[in-house]
């Protein structure tokens, strides 16, 4: 297995692959340089590339559509058999946010490619399994209610999710990965259980040990609060797409990952017992 690095790549995330057996492979998305080499000899291109964290230096277009379109051209030349697209649920031409608009230009991509496989819509991706990566919104979320003894939602927290265990997912993808068909299915997948952002945040404080008050920002602050932000930092905490997802709710069917990959995927409390053993600082 090969897994791609930038420069900027954390040192723990390759040392974290390399123990497990894979290689990285450095490269320069915007330089093109290393793409090739990555590819070659690949029969299947997991596609993770995407955040929704908003970065004056690495613009959403950037991100999906453009880095999805140079590297789906590169695959192809590469011959690369089959890709599995790691998007997000919500995503549309017209979504209230460009995280969710960019991710499905970065889908019509994958689309036209040619290539076979599937894009692998999740709800919000919660548990610890391996290495040094983790939840940012959880991690955020651990923190407030540790350091400040509260938590904070934006809006009235009614907005539903429906958080899904990340070693489902994976399963999920390696099935997807492993299915013959010759176009590119659409896989939209959560959890067994669609959950009010301010009740996904008690049921976290609850595993953590931690049954802290909820209050509620009112969206209009949180608006401004963003733009601020924005304004004023290079990596916001707060941001518009933030806002705007709490505005809409994030769900599919509760029996997703049973009806399309034929097994149970993990109740909620048990992907969050996973965070009884956070370590601070974890990113
Ligand atoms: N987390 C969720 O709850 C959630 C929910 C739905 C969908 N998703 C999707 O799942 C995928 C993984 O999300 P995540 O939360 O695990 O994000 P993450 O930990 O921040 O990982 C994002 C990955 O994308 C790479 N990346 C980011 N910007 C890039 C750029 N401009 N050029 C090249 N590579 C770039 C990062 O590279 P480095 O390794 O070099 O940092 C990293 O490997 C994303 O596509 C995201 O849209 C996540």
């Amino acid at each position: 297995m090969v897994v791609p690095a930038r420069a900027t790549t954390p040192a723990d995330a390759r040392e974290f692959v390399h123990s497990r057996g894979a290689t990285t492979h450095v490269v320069d998305y915007a330089r093109g340089e290393g793409v090739r080499e990555a590819f070659r000899g690949c029969d299947v291109w997991f596609h993770l590339i995407g955040s929704i964290q908003r970065l004056r230096k690495d613009p959403f277009e950037w991100r999906h559509r453009e880095v999805t379109a140079r590297l789906v051209a590169v695959a192809r030349q590469a011959g690369v058999g089959r890709v599995v697209f790691l998007t997000a649920l919500g995503t549309g031409s017209r979504a209230n946010n460009i995280y969710h608009r960019t991710k499905w230009e970065a889908e019509r991509e994958v689309l036209q490619s040619g290539l076979a496989g599937a894009l692998i819509r999740p709800s919000l991706i919660v548990g610890r399994s391996v290495g040094p990566r983790d939840s940012k919104l959880v991690m955020r979320y651990i923190r407030m209610m540790r350091e400040r003894g509260r938590a904070v939602v934006l809006g009235d927290g009614s907005n539903r999710i429906q958080p899904i265990d990340v070693r489902d997912l994976v399963e999920c993808m390696v099935r997807a990965a492993e299915r013959e068909n010759r176009n590119v299915a659409v896989y939209e997948l959560g959890g067994p259980e669609p959950v009010a952002f301010r009740e996904f945040v008690r049921r976290l404080g609850r595993a953590i040990g931690l049954d802290v008050p909820i209050r509620s920002l009112p969206l209009w602050l949180a608006s401004l609060a963003a733009r601020w932000y924005e304004w004023t930092r290079e990596a916001p905490p707060v941001t518009r797409e933030q806002v705007a997802l709490c505005c809409v709710d994030n769900v599919c069917a509760p029996d997703s990952v049973e009806q399309q990959f034929g097994f149970a995927a993990r109740p909620l409390d048990e992907s969050l017992a996973t965070y009884r053993t956070e370590q601070d600082g974890a990113a």
